[in-house]
């Protein structure tokens, strides 16, 4: 079978009806930025699935704006998955959906750029307009309780909200965490359970008790505050650069629909002065998280490192030094979630190393902006050709040579689908 229809059956095996989980048993509800992926993708597929998925999202918003990472839909998994929607307890919150759970942190803003995608397909306006308003609520949220000083910047409180849960880059800051205070911590994975080779593919129980620790200590705070000593507080070029280029999204969407878009282009501003000084790493010509507790660069070069491109952020001379590693060699597909010269660097563990097709997907759009086609090709081409040996994986071993080649975590996964769907259906001119 083609590879596209390999991605099509995907992406209809894990349609809810309303929304696509992110791939069967091992993610069993709706994921926030795996639906903008997967609506992506869906735009080659069934467009009307598109705008449902991103309502379906957008139904687990909480009053005060706020996007969970996590909407429970459907209350006869509940007991299928760890930390349990019960275990988020999203009802400690007045703000939460009454009739609907939810998990109390987010995710990377990729919304305002989907909705750009679903308006140039051409969908219904009406319900691009609603959805405009939800983003933008949702962006006032991220301002108004995550703004570090008045950088435009916003800071990430746990690493899940990261969507690279176990990166690297996020060491220093758990690790402040110590044992004691985990003591507590009861553990019911049931990940683990579902994948193969869990021992090096998946998190360990230690890192995940912390993980545990800083969502016990949020929903104590009922999701809209952290203690000062709170030991996991983060500027992520990741999120910060998909927050940017979604509000450029919207500010050109907003005209169209003739919205207000005057406070979003002062967010763009400050935001962008701000960058470079926060997160690049001039001598690298990388960027790196800036950790707020520490006051220092987390300085791991990890695939995040490059997606200030897709914002649209380096000049073109620092986009073609960044890339040149990768040209001069071929035993590493682009791009590792961590480099395997990197401290913490293990080549099959999540975001240690394996290479995520959405990180492609990012960086390869980035360098077709920066009209860098032979470049963006090779992103692709190597994305394409590294699904279609080893399958519609979460993530894949970043070696190419052959004995270690291979994909990892959920089978069947959706953004994977979806977004090499997306660059099949695409040419680069
Ligand atoms: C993993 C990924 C995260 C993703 C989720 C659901 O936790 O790290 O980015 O959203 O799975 O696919």
């Amino acid at each position: 079978m083609e590879l596209a229809d390999q991605c099509i059956q995907v992406l209809d095996k894990n349609w809810k009806g309303r929304f696509t989980i992110p791939s069967p048993r091992l993610y069993p509800f709706q994921w926030n930025w795996d639906s903008g992926f997967i609506a992506l993708g869906n735009l080659h597929h069934k467009p009307e699935r598109a705008l449902t998925e991103m309502e379906a999202l957008f139904s687990g918003q909480w009053k005060n704006g706020f996007l969970p990472h996590i909407i429970f839909h459907n209350a006869e998994k509940y007991s299928s998955y760890f930390p349990s929607a019960d275990y988020w307890n999203s009802g400690v919150s007045e703000e939460a959906p009454a009739d609907l759970k939810t998990s109390g942190i987010t995710q990377p803003p990729v919304h305002g750029f989907i909705l750009e995608e679903l308006s140039k397909a051409g969908l219904d306006i009406l319900r691009i307009s609603e959805l405009f308003d939800k983003v933008s609520a949702y962006h006032q949220w991220l301002y108004q309780y995550r703004e570090h000083e008045s950088t435009g910047l916003v800071a990430i409180w746990h690493n899940w909200e990261s969507g690279m849960d176990n990166s690297p880059w996020w060491d220093i800051p758990l690790e402040r965490i110590t044992l004691d205070e985990l003591e507590y911590i009861q553990l019911e994975r049931k990940d683990v359970h579902e994948v193969k080779e869990s021992e090096s593919t998946r998190p360990k129980d230690l890192d995940y008790k912390r993980y545990l620790y800083l969502v016990d200590t949020l929903r104590d705070n009922k999701y809209t505050e952290v203690p000062d000593d709170f030991p996991f507080q983060v500027l992520d070029p990741v999120f910060n650069g998909i927050l940017l280029a979604s509000t450029k999204s919207l500010i050109r969407l907003g005209k169209v629909l003739n919205k207000d878009t005057d406070w979003l282009s002062q967010k763009l501003n400050q935001g962008t002065e701000s960058f470079d000084v926060y997160f690049l790493d001039d001598e690298q010509d990388l960027y790196f998280p800036y950790d707020l507790v520490g006051r220092e660069k987390l300085k791991q070069p990890c695939s995040g490192s490059y997606i200030p491109i897709f914002a649209g952020i380096p000049s073109l001379a620092r986009v073609q030094r960044m890339l040149k590693p990768y040209r001069e060699q071929t035993q590493i597909r682009p791009f590792p979630s961590c480099h395997p010269e990197g401290v913490g660097f293990e080549q099959k563990n999540y975001w240690r190393g394996p290479v995520w097709v959405n990180m492609n997907w990012l960086i390869w759009k980035g360098l077709l902006n920066y009209h860098l086609s032979d470049e963006a090709e090779l992103v692709k081409n190597q994305t394409i050709e590294m699904v279609k040996e080893y399958g519609i994986y979460e993530y894949f071993n970043p070696f190419t040579d052959n004995q270690s080649g291979t994909g990892y975590g959920g089978a069947d996964f959706s953004w994977t689908a979806a977004l090499v769907l997306d660059m099949i259906n695409k040419t680069t001119s």
